[in-house]
C-alpha cells in the first residue's frame, strides 16, 4: 500500500503525469486470488496492463498467462527463452493461453514452433487453426450471460451452446484437439450469478460432448471478470470465489484443469496515477482544472473500459464540485465534471487510486503528449 505522502513524493521526484505500480499489490491480489480459488490456475490477462516488469514479477509469483497478441506473447516469452528447449515447450503448454478467438494467419504461423493452446469460437478460425498452426491445442469460447458486467464481451465473442459440440467435432475432424471449453463473463462481473450460469452451461456441454462420442475434454477455463474493488457497493472477492468454488465441485470431476485468466483483479489496485494542474477557470460557475493527464492517456479508461477514478486532491480545504480536463485540444478529453475537490492552484498535484488496469494500456500519444511516465515500486 502505497501512502498518499509517498505518492505525492513520487510525483516531486519524478515529474508528472507519472503512473506509479505497487509490486507488492500486485503479489497481494495475486496470492488472494490463489488462496481462495485453490483449485484455479491464474493465468493473469497480460493486456490488463502489459508492463513487462508487472508480468515479471507475476511470473516470479509462479503466475500463468492469458496473452492475446504476438507482443504480448513475446513479454511473457522474455521470462522463459533461457530455459532448455524440453522444459521451456513444457512450460509454454502448461502456462501460456493464446486467448482471442480471431487470429491473423501470420500470428498462427508463428505460434505453431510453440505448440500453444490457443481459442477459437467458429468454423472459420478452426480452418485457420488447422492450415497454419496444426500444432496448437485448442480450447472452444463459448457465448456467456454478461448481465450487469461493466465491460460485455459476449456480443463479440463466444459460440452459441447450441453449435458448441458440433464445433468441437468439427475440430477433431480436421485432426486438431479440443482440450476444453472458455468463456468471460463480462470484465468488471459484479453480478456473479453470470458464472453460476456459465459453470451449468460448461457441466451440460460437456457431457453432451461425451455423450456424443468425445471423451477429450479435460479443461475448463473460467475466463476473467473478477471484479476490482472500485467502491463499496463491490462485495468481497472471497463471496465470488465461495460461489465458483461450490459450483466447481458440484459439477465437474476432481481431475478436470481448471483455469482462469484475471486482468483487472490482479492490477487495478497495483496502479496510482499523479498529476498536475496545468491550468484553471470557471465555467460556467463551477472551479475547471486542466491537468497534464486526460482520457487519451493514463484516464483512457474512462472511455475505453467505462471506468471511473475519482481524482483526488493533497491538500485539505473546503470543497466544491469541480471539473477536471485533459491536456488534449479534444472536447472529449474530460477526467470528470463532477469531483469534489478543494481550491486548487496551478502546479497543485492531484492522484487516483485503483487505475491499473485498462490505463495506461491504451495509453495514446494524441495531440503530441506522451503517455505517463512509470515508476514501479517495493519491486
Ligand atoms: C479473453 C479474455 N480473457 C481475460 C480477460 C481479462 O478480463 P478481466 O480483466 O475482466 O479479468 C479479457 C478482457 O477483455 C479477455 O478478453
Amino acid at each position: 500500500m502505497i501512502t498518499k505522502a509517498h505518492l505525492q513524493r513520487l510525483g516531486r521526484e519524478h515529474g508528472t503525469p507519472l503512473f506509479v505500480v505497487d509490486h507488492d499489490a500486485l503479489r497481494k491480489k495475486y496470492r488472494e486470488f490463489r488462496k481462495h480459488l485453490p483449485r484455479v490456475q491464474a493465468y493473469f490477462a497480460v493486456k490488463a496492463n502489459p508492463l513487462p516488469e508487472i508480468v515479471r514479477t507475476l511470473f516470479l509469483e509462479g503466475a500463468s498467462f492469458d496473452v492475446a497478441s504476438m507482443p504480448e506473447f513475446n513479454i511473457v516469452y522474455g521470462n522463459i527463452q533461457d530455459m532448455p528447449p524440453k522444459q521451456r515447450q513444457d512450460w509454454i503448454w502448461d502456462k501460456i493461453i493464446y486467448a482471442n478467438p480471431n487470429k491473423p494467419d501470420d500470428t498462427l504461423e508463428e505460434l505453431n514452433q510453440y505448440k500453444p493452446l490457443v481459442t477459437f469460437d467458429n468454423a472459420e478460425e478452426l480452418q485457420k487453426i488447422r492450415d497454419h498452426a496444426p500444432q496448437a491445442g485448442v480450447v472452444l469460447r463459448l457465448k456467456v450471460p454478461n448481465t450487469g458486467a461493466m465491460v460485455e464481451l459476449s456480443s463479440k465473442f463466444g459460440a452459441a451452446p447450441g453449435e458448441a459440440v458440433d464445433l468441437i467435432l468439427q475440430a477433431e475432424k480436421l485432426g486438431l484437439t479440443c482440450e476444453g471449453l472458455s468463456f468471460h463473463v463480462g470484465s468488471q462481473t459484479t453480478n456473479f450469478e453470470n458464472y453460476v450460469q456459465a459453470l451449468a452451461l460448461c457441466a451440460n456441454l460437456l457431457k453432451e460432448a461425451r455423450d456424443r462420442g468425445y471423451h477429450k475434454m479435460n479443461l475448463l477455463d473460467i475466463g476473467g471478470g473478477f471484479p476490482a474493488p472500485y467502491d463499496d457497493s463491490v462485495k468481497p472477492f472471497r463471496e465470488l470465489a465461495r460461489i465458483i468454488n461450490r459450483e466447481l465441485e458440484r459439477l465437474f470431476p476432481k481431475d478436470i484443469q481448471i483455469l482462469a485468466e484475471p486482468g483487472r483483479f490482479l492490477v487495478a489496485t497495483a496502479g496510482y496515477t499523479v498529476s498536475k494542474v496545468i491550468g484553471k477557470a470557471v465555467r460556467d460557475g463551477k472551479p475547471s482544472y486542466y491537468i497534464n493527464d486526460g482520457v487519451y492517456h493514463t484516464y483512457s479508461g474512462v472511455i475505453f473500459d467505462h471506468c471511473k477514478y475519482p481524482v483526488r486532491s493533497f491538500k485539505k480545504g473546503p470543497a466544491r464540485i469541480s471539473a477536471v480536463y485533459g491536456p488534449t485540444c479534444d472536447a472529449l478529453d474530460v477526467v470528470s465534471m463532477a469531483e469534489n475537490l478543494p481550491e486548487l492552484n496551478r502546479d497543485d498535484l492531484v492522484y487516483s487510486e485503483n487505475i491499473g488496469a485498462y490505463s495506461h494500456a491504451s495509453s495514446t500519444h494524441f495531440n503530441g503528449f506522451p503517455p505517463a511516465k512509470v515508476v514501479h515500486v517495493n519491486t
